[in-house]
């Protein structure tokens, strides 16, 4: 399985890319405004030189004709672009007509596996759960990822389910669990996944026991 950073923040991505565990980047609107994005196409190519991996970029138009026209220009600006286009029947009507172009796009704000099937049946590559917003509305956000990843075993779908608007590292862990190919989180739960007390108490006696070696060594060398 793959994890991605949902972020427009470079030196997070910069960071994640370091560790070696991240494969690509989703953006949208207000993570690239989070950030103070003023020139969008210059932002993208900085992350993908930091990452050279799937990142998604989302559209602004809400019609056909418009999305295509965003989507052609932004993916012409690196081989790596994923256009994100929402998942309504313009977006899906252009999903449909960018595959015919080659385009890849991630089909963003689902919300229930019929939205995922039908987007993947536009030619989707990744379909965008918003599992986090799914429970914020006192749904099962994981259900709808179960049900969606089986429907795409079941079926045979080649579009890939992508667990988003993760709130925790129980939603990574869980959607992995459940089969989901590509998992895409906030830096803040990356750092969440590695931390654990054990590991910095051990770490810490670990390296006061090193010390206290050396000091026996310098002691028997005198
Ligand atoms: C998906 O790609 C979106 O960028 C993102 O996961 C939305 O998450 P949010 O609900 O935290 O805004």
């Amino acid at each position: 399985m793959l994890l991605f950073l949902d972020t427009a923040n470079l030196e997070e991505i910069r960071a994640g890319a370091r560790m070696g565990v991240i494969a690509g980047v989703t953006t949208n609107p207000t993570l690239l405004a989070r950030e103070g994005v003023l020139d969008t196409e210059g932002h993208i190519k900085r992350i993908v030189e930091i990452l050279p991996g799937p990142i998604s970029v989302e559209v602004t138009a809400t019609d056909t004709k418009g999305m295509i026209q965003e989507a052609v220009g932004v993916a012409r600006w690196s081989e790596h672009v994923v256009v994100k286009i929402p998942t309504t029947p313009s977006g899906l009507e252009a999903m449909r007509l960018l595959k015919e172009q080659g385009i890849r796009v991630n089909a963003t704000l689902i919300f229930s596996p019929n939205q995922a099937l039908l987007a993947a049946l536009a030619g989707a590559t990744y379909v965008s759960i918003f599992l986090g917003r799914i429970d914020d509305i006192s749904w099962d956000g994981l259900k709808v990822v179960r049900k969606t990843v089986e429907l795409f075993q079941v079926q045979g779908i080649p579009s890939q389910v992508l667990a988003a608007s993760v709130r925790h590292p129980l939603h990574v862990l869980e959607a992995a669990r459940l089969g989901c190919p590509v998992v895409t989180m906030p830096f803040s739960v990356l750092q969440q996944m590695i931390k654990h007390p054990l590991t910095d108490i051990g770490l810490e006696r670990f390296l006061a026991d090193w010390r206290k070696l050396q000091a026996m060594r310098e002691e028997a060398r005198v």
